[in-house]
């Protein structure tokens, strides 16, 4: 059975915890899923941990379709969201609405996400059958206006304006809310004052959720922020994979006849050109 935003609410009145992951391709979706998350988000940070970019806005639309797609053919069970990219949506209300609707129409995503208080287009969006997933505190698109990638609601003003936010968009419809890069006491009030689920990245112990880039998760990055924790080091075996891979290869020990075929024409002479 497919998860839904009604699994997700159920989980919230149970208080069962569960696992969002980033997944950007056919592989990643199909191990992620295979391994039992509920929710996968096709993130804009595909911008920074496949792309090579420094940040998340160069990522366009038709990328981040392009993506979603291929991650779509690889779940069979869980929720896919969509990131709705920089510039998709802050022009206006129908652009936003006609971005939004691409991501179910034409790359089979069961939901999107976007950040900021956007509480006129997650209501035009969740009356249009598209549920929305809000993304409060540190929203990366807006790294610029923020001054880099700074904890967010550290004062009582920040932390007030950002539970209006959460309470707003809950109102307008959001089936649920990321929280990053705020204090673990925001993470907890949000949590508790809201009926929605908070998926935190950076937010705490006390989220109904929590979230990982997982490239970040794997240990494929080479440099993660303080509230990544990685459960593999895959960096360091793919470089050793690869480097054994060469130096078989200059040795001439790979392919040997366990990874060659057999029969055909017999030719004389030698192995390499004279
Ligand atoms: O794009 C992304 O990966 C995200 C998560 C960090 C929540 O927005």
């Amino acid at each position: 059975m497919s998860i839904t935003i009604r699994d997700l609410q159920a989980w919230k009145a149970e208080g069962r915890r569960w696992a969002m992951l980033t997944a950007y391709d056919y592989p990643t979706a199909q191990i992620v899923d295979e391994a039992g998350i509920p929710v996968i988000l096709v993130g804009d940070s595909i911008a920074n941990n496949e792309l090579g970019y420094p940040d998340t806005l160069p990522v366009t639309m038709d990328e981040m379709l392009h993506h979603t797609r291929a991650v779509r053919r690889g779940v069979t069970r869980a929720l896919v969201v969509g990131d709705l990219p920089f510039m998709s949506y802050q022009a206006s209300v129908e652009e936003g609405m006609r971005n939004a609707g691409r991501f179910l129409k034409e790359a089979g995503a069961n939901a999107v996400k976007l950040e900021g208080p956007e509480v006129e287009l997650t209501a035009r969006l969740a009356a249009a059958g598209i549920p929305v997933m809000g993304h409060l505190g540190l929203t990366p698109q807006s790294v610029n206006q923020m001054g880099g990638y700074r904890v967010q609601g550290k004062t009582d003003d920040a932390a007030d304006r950002i539970e209006r936010e959460a309470l707003a968009l809950q109102e307008a419809g959001a089936f649920s809310i990321v929280l990053e890069g705020v204090p673990s006491e925001l993470g907890r009030h949000l949590t508790k004052i809201l009926a929605v689920p908070t998926i935190g990245i950076g937010a705490g112990p006390h989220c109904d959720a929590q979230v990982l880039v997982f490239h970040d998760m794997i240990g494929v990055n080479a440099r993660t922020p303080k509230f990544v924790k990685q459960y593999a080091q895959l960096r360091t075996e793919i470089t050793r994979a690869v480097g054994e891979f060469a130096a078989e290869v200059e040795a001439g020990s790979f392919p040997d006849e366990a990874h060659s075929y057999a029969g055909g024409k017999v030719y004389g002479g030698g192995d390499r050109p004279a």
